[in-house]
């Protein structure tokens, strides 16, 4: 008889334990919810740059991404807020440094081609991210 107590005590705690574990997988962080690539001609000026930059650039450069992460160690170690490792809080950035990082990469960031980005979508990628200029 005592068996079956302990046993269903046990039982019972399992349960509480399984009921409170959170339903479904834990929510994703914000680099693996990156938008879709805007629509229309690739080689056209005036591309949406904010948008561009969260799709080619986020799964790196959003929130959780690793070039966030390494980013944010750096501007930690100059002495900046941790903010500052999301590129979009950045205002010293210049147009031309963010084209020749993305052309020719910067450390463990790989160089993008032009099929990864085109010249009209980097130039609008520029243009949002260099606020120096
Ligand atoms: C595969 C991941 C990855 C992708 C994709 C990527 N980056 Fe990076 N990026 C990094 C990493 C990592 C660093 C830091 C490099 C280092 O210092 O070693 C970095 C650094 C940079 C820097 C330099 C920041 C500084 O403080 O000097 C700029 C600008 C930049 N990235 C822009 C972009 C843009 C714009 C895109 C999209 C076109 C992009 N990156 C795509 C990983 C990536």
């Amino acid at each position: 008889m005592k068996r079956i107590v302990i046993a269903a005590a046990l039982v019972a705690m399992g349960a509480a334990a399984y009921a409170q574990a959170p339903a479904g997988p834990p929510p994703m962080p914000p680099y693996m919810l990156r938008p879709l690539a805007p629509e229309g001609d690739r080689l056209k000026s005036g591309r949406d740059g904010k948008t561009l930059f969260e799709a080619q650039c986020g799964y790196c450069h959003l929130a959780g991404g690793m070039g966030t992460n390494l980013l944010t160690k750096q501007q930690m170690m100059a002495g900046n807020p941790p903010e500052k490792g999301l590129l979009s809080n950045r205002d010293d950035l210049t147009r031309d440094y963010v084209k020749s990082v993305v052309r020719m990469g910067k450390g463990a960031m790989p160089q993008q081609t032009k099929v990864d980005l085109t010249d009209a979508e980097l130039d609008a990628v520029a243009v949002y991210l260099g606020k120096a200029d």
